[in-house]
């Protein structure tokens, strides 16, 4: 197939490798990618993957058989949209279905409609309201702004006045959800869906504060692992029971609102003592979880996102999975999550990608004049690691990342570090 992949990050990497990796031979280009993807021998031409117009004059030239969308901004920009219209299979929802990721208003009212449970939230539109609601709920204190705000909208503090201050700074552009503390281990599942019908992926969890221990403040995602053997009556049992109480029933709601959700259910739940809850949505592959869900993957990934893209996973049997284990480090830049220094020099990377069972996922770098690589970003790259187990899996992710120069770098040195010690 030619295959068009959309964005820039370590998460759209993982895609092209994913793809790359399947005997088909398929062409893919990516865009508009980035230095690591482009290293692959992937084409990753200059477009602006939040421009539907922009996009679906690029697939028309093209011609391209399937349009896979990574990122949540061209979603819920409506990228899909036109393409859909145009009859080309594209991954990724459209604008409307994307709401379920763009508000967390919209995503509460699916969950309400279609009995799924999550945390009880009460919305507010100034810090005035947001008093009494925080008072009976009690601490910890758990607000989000309404609209996409890159990591940053949502807030979990012990402390009122900064809840209050949070209430105060996201409410001037939209609403502000108070929501009930959900207390236990967080899970990323995710779902290809067709609009009808739901297969699942294994799950993983991520890391999103930047310093070990959770300590700090939330990131993008500072590593993850996959699968997750300490799950509640096994991955299995898990699974199942997600599918049935979350995944299918949102799907089927946003279907019979005329809003059909094609692409990836991203479910990020809490396992608390009283059972699952869902604690958000995202209508895409989470970056860093895609990292060691992919390599994992047994079934070849284009064959799931063509049906889900054209509506035929009835058709499919659930994807299958290796048993190894998976981790994910992700190296970051001197100063991330706030301001980052970048153009720094990135050393050691070929070093890194020889450790067995090791390969790099690139986010944020580039080559200077001389082909040498830097970090450009934030979030610069990831050491993804399968090993037997998580000790192996562990161990090889942090020698991949003990060979990478970056001058003020920074990774969690706490990775998978009590599933490996299990
Ligand atoms: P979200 O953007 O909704 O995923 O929230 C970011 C992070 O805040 C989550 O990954 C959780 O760690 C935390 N969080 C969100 N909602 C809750 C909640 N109701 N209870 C406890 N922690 C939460
Ligand atoms: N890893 C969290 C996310 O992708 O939203």
């Amino acid at each position: 197939m030619k295959i068009l992949v959309l964005g820039p990050g370590a998460r759209e990497h993982a895609i092209v490798k994913a793809l790359l990796s399947e005997e088909a031979g398929h062409e893919i280009v990516c865009a508009p990618g980035n230095a690591g993807i482009a290293a692959e021998g992937v084409e990753t031409p200059r477009l602006d993957a939040n421009d539907p117009t922009a996009v679906a004059n690029f697939v028309q030239e093209r011609g391209f058989d399937l349009v896979v969308i990574g990122p949540e901004a061209p979603l819920v920009a409506g990228v899909a949209d036109p393409l859909r219209e145009r009859g080309i299979p594209v991954f990724g929802p459209g604008r409307a279905a994307a709401q379920l990721e763009g508000s967390k208003a919209f995503a509460k009212r699916i969950m309400a409609e279609a009995g799924v449970p999550t945390g009880r939230a009460v919305r507010v539109s100034n810090a005035e309201e947001a008093g009494p609601v925080l008072d009976e709920f009690g601490a910890p204190y758990v607000v989000k702004a309404d609209g996409l705000a890159a990591g940053k909208g949502v807030l979990v503090t012990s402390d009122r006045d900064a809840a209050l201050d949070h209430v105060a700074t996201w409410a001037p552009q939209g609403e502000v959800l108070i929501e009930e503390f959900l207390d236990g281990q967080e899970v990323s599942l995710f779902f290809f869906a067709d609009g009808h019908d739901v297969r699942p992926l294994s799950p993983a969890q991520d890391y999103k504060r930047i310093f070990d221990g959770d300590e700090g403040p939330n990131t993008g995602g500072m590593g993850a692992y996959s699968p997750l053997p300490w799950l509640p009556g096994g991955v299995e049992a898990f699974v199942s029971e997600v599918t049935d109480t979350v995944a299918l029933p949102t799907v089927r709601q946003l279907a019979a609102e005329g809003t059909p959700f094609i692409g990836l259910l991203y479910c990020g739940l809490i396992v608390t003592e009283r059972g699952v809850r869902v604690i958000e949505f995202n209508a895409r592959f989470g970056d860093p979880e895609t990292q060691v869900v992919l390599p994992r993957l047994a079934s070849p990934l284009s064959t799931y996102l063509l049906a889900a893209a054209s509506g035929t996973l009835a058709a499919h049997p659930a994807p299958e999975f290796s048993d190894d284990a998976a981790v994910v480090v992700v190296v970051a830049s001197e100063g991330y999550p706030g301001e980052v220094a970048t153009g720094r020099e990135l050393t050691g990377l070929d070093a890194a990608a020889a450790v067995p069972g090791v390969h790099l996922v690139h986010a944020a770098t580039a080559r200077d004049a001389q082909g040498e690589w830097i970090a450009t970003g934030g979030r610069v790259l990831g050491a993804v690691a399968l090993g037997a187990d998580f000790g192996e899996a562990r161990s090889r992710a942090y020698r991949a990342v003990g060979l990478i120069g970056l001058e003020g770098g920074q990774h969690r040195s706490d990775i998978a570090a009590r599933v490996a010690e299990a």
